[in-house]
């Protein structure tokens, strides 16, 4: 049933026995531009945000999300066995051609183009589970830095620019109300590159990157969450004082602080070393913003410019946003509801506002449109929800394989050739609702798994919880949408309809 080819940005593309793209997802990598360049989205908002602070990478938009194989697994060092690289965690167009599942894929020719300083932000694909937080195109921006080693340049000098650089961050947030907990082994997160260690240019440079990836990263997690944290914690104390002591004096809640914790933790990438994660302390609980690291020699060998030393980072905007504006369901980011989107019009008033020339007041425009935007503290306050239905499919997986052993004497009956039993993957079931209900399908759980006792064979049940952010849904609808989501099980999933 796969078309032999398929046209999409203008481009042509032979599918093969890999092609898995639905067309729920092929409809829609065309409208460009992508939510984070789409004026008052509140994916906007974050990106904007995020590029005042590291006002010194250049912005790159979205390349074609549709990227080779090669680039967004192969040239990152990612093994051919390795599980995301699987169809039922990746959509091919053929063999050699994936819809990007990071940004990291265009890390190799964004090197090559000879830039080396920048942020690209793009939609990324992944076949996933289907609840309030997952979504199969979501948002990533990924960011790198690098300097030269060579011979003359005095990038990494002793007062050279990256030093300068390290200086000048450290002392912004020397005075700031932040907490940061770096105690990761360096061995832990995967120790320095062999080629880093053994050159002490090389080494001392990597030193230096690490120190400028780190002091840029808090810098950014201060930034996004550090004004918000101190907010949420000094109206907890107001309101903790206004119940238990009436009379206490004004004031005092309001001086209640908490610095943001930031905390390092070891991480693994194929594509640097030593890897980290970076997670800040937010609401009660520790919220994993980024992955990054040193850019592994063989990423900048292979876009020739084995000369340099630097980072790189990668991080989910959709994830980041629905805390920091508090958006409780992934789906409302593809909302047109005005009642939706106009929460963020507002705050993006200060970049449409006329530019003021502040240069004689020696204020920079970024610097005071971020100003600006920090005071105002987006959140999302949500409208009435319309009203939800689920319903329940419950299936035998296929029966496990019967073939008898090669010596078995017991059967009368003709050996059978058994082709390998069809295997259930949840990602395809996820998948086939997507298909059928769309964005009708607000969570698909697994309430139920067991085994028979005597057979051995194992059933599932799924709750499958329909409803739409636009309008009311109608029970006939709802039924009558089920009963496809049935029947494809039955025929598409190898599975037996209990
Ligand atoms: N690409 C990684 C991911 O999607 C994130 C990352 C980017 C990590 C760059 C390190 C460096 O999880």
């Amino acid at each position: 049933t796969a078309p032999k080819t398929i046209t999409v940005l203008g481009q042509t593309y032979e599918t093969d026995d890999f092609f898995n793209v639905p067309p729920s997802i092929l409809s829609r990598l065309g409208p460009r531009p992508v939510l984070p360049y789409q004026s008052s989205h509140p994916l906007e908002l974050l990106r904007t945000h995020i590029e005042s602070t590291l006002s010194r990478c250049e912005s790159l938009a979205a390349p074609s999300p549709i990227v080779s194989a090669e680039s967004n697994f192969d040239d990152l060092g990612i093994a051919p066995d390795h599980p995301g690289r699987s169809p039922t965690d990746t959509y091919y167009i053929n063999r050699q051609t994936c819809l990007r599942t990071h940004t990291s894929a265009h890390e190799v020719e964004t090197f090559k183009a000879g830039k080396t300083r920048w942020l690209l932000t793009a939609d990324v694909y992944r076949r996933d589970e289907i609840d309030a937080s997952h979504y199969p195109i979501f948002h990533q921006m990924e960011g790198a830095s690098n300097w030269s080693t060579a011979p003359g340049s005095t990038d990494f000098d002793e007062g050279g620019v990256v030093q300068k650089e390290c200086e000048e961050m450290e002392a912004r947030l020397e005075g700031a109300q932040i907490e940061i907990e770096d105690n990761v082994s360096l061995e832990d997160a995967g120790g320095w590159q062999k080629g880093h260690e053994a050159d002490p240019v090389r080494r001392k440079a990597a030193e230096l990157a690490l120190r400028h990836l780190k002091a840029t990263l808090n810098g950014l997690a201060y930034d996004l969450f550090g004004d918000r944290h101190a907010a949420e914690v000094a109206a907890a104390a107001a309101a903790s004082q206004g119940s238990t002591a009436e009379s206490s004096n004004d004031g005092a809640a309001s001086e209640v602080s908490e610095p943001l914790r930031v905390r390092w933790i070891s991480a693994f990438f194929p594509f640097t070393s030593p890897s980290f994660e970076v997670e800040v302390w937010f609401r009660g609980q520790w919220l994993e913003i980024l992955g990054c690291g040193i850019s592994q020699q063989s990423i900048l060998d292979r876009a020739s410019v084995q000369d340099r030393v630097g980072w790189a980072f990668g991080l989910g905007l959709e994830r980041i946003a629905m805390v920091l504006y508090s958006i409780p369901d992934i789906r409302l980011f593809w909302s047109k509801d005005e009642r939706f989107l106009r929460q963020f019009q507002q705050a993006d008033q200060p970049t449409r506002m006329p530019k003021i020339d502040s240069s004689e007041a020696g204020v920079s425009d970024a610097g005071g449109n971020m100003d600006q935007r920090r005071k105002k503290l987006v959140t999302f306050r949500p409208y009435s929800k319309f009203p939800s239905c689920h319903k329940d499919v419950s299936f035998w997986l296929p029966k496990p394989d019967l073939v008898k052993d090669a010596g078995s004497d017991s059967s009368t009956t003709e050996p059978v050739e058994v082709a390998s039993p069809p295997s259930f993957h949840e990602n395809d079931l996820m998948e086939l609702i997507r298909e059928t209900a769309a964005d009708l399908a607000e969570d698909v759980k697994l309430i139920d798994s067991f085994s028979h006792p005597k057979t051995g064979r194992v059933s599932k049940c799924y709750r499958i919880n329909y409803r739409s952010m636009e309008r009311s849904l109608e029970n006939e609808e709802v039924n009558a949408l089920h009963d496809v989501v049935v029947q494809r099980v039955r025929d598409e999933l190898g599975v037996e309809i209990r």
